[in-house]
């Protein structure tokens, strides 16, 4: 696996490769990778010739307040982990080789699915995100993408962008992979004191009851939703939001809604987390 840092030896690689007839798989990731980021690259592997990862914190999606400074930066073990999930090429840019031209002045924006869940809370994040994975197809040129369903609704805007853009890439979904307690795997769970990290996978514990509830024939999403709300501060988080959405608008769920998902953020201390569950109701 070779891991480069420039766009142009991107460009040069991938077009060895489709000259050659090969498909390219593509994992977008800012690194510190875990075994949620593996299995995707694992899957990417499994649908294509070749596998291009890249690791770049994109400023663009971080608020002011938040974690950019201090989002975990661990290239060499990382580069280390891609050799052994069969990963060809590492990219993995500076900031300078993303945005050139300094402040950033174009952007892709997708309306209506950021207005919920994360949308709301992080004012500018999905755009950054969709800014830099269009930057990303047009510099990779994949066939195939792949990211994780843990991020429901950033999976949601990327497949509506591709789509509206007639990007030639076709999106794949990968499930959440969990640690043992069901807690979901993340990059900051590292910032998670111990007893933080105890009170964690009470989250997706959480999640479970609700969709068990919502099987067993509960209707009344809102006080569901206020319910575990207030559960989950009480053990000690402090949920941001937790709705019952509809898992193709994101908007709050309607009792005739048949695909749901349930979708929860909440801070331990200052450790925001977040984790969903979807589900058909027939
Ligand atoms: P990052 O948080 O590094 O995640 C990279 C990819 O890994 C995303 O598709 C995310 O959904 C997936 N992922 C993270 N944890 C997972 C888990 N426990 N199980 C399965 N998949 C998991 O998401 C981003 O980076 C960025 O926003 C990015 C798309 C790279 C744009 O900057």
């Amino acid at each position: 696996m070779q891991t480069i840092h420039s766009v142009a030896q991107v460009r040069e690689y991938v077009r060895g490769w489709h000259r050659k007839g090969h498909t390219v798989g593509f994992v977008p990731t800012m690194g510190n990778l875990h075994d949620g980021h593996i299995s995707l690259v694992r899957e990417a592997r499994a649908r294509c010739d070749v596998v291009v990862v890249s690791i770049f914190v994109n400023p663009t999606q971080f608020g002011p307040n938040e974690d950019f400074d201090r989002y975990p930066r661990t290239l060499d073990a990382d580069a280390a982990a891609l050799v052994d999930a069969g990963a060809d090429l590492l990219f993995a840019p500076s900031v300078d080789e993303m945005y050139p031209l300094g402040q950033n002045q174009t952007w892709v924006d997708v309306d209506g699915l950021g207005d919920y869940l994360c949308g709301a809370s992080r004012e500018g994040h999905f755009r950054g995100v969709t800014t830099v994975v269009s930057r990303l197809f047009n510099i990779v040129q994949p066939d195939v993408a792949v990211f994780g369903e843990k991020d429901f609704q950033q999976l949601a805007i990327l497949r509506r962008m591709t789509e509206e853009l007639l990007f030639p890439v076709k999106i794949v979904g990968a499930p959440t992979s969990r640690e043992e307690d069901g807690l979901a795997r993340s990059s900051r769970n590292g910032f998670l004191s111990e007893s933080e990290r105890k009170l964690a996978p009470q989250l997706y514990a959480n999640l479970q009851q609700i969709q068990q509830a919502v099987e067993a024939g509960e209707r009344d999403y809102r006080s569901l939703e206020a319910r575990f709300s207030d559960a989950l501060n009480e053990a000690g988080f402090a949920v941001d939001y937790l709705t019952i959405s509809n898992a193709r608008s994101l908007a709050p769920a309607a009792e005739n809604d048949t695909d749901l998902v349930i979708a929860v953020a909440a801070k331990l201390g200052q450790t925001r987390l977040i984790d969903n569950v979807s589900l058909a109701v027939v």
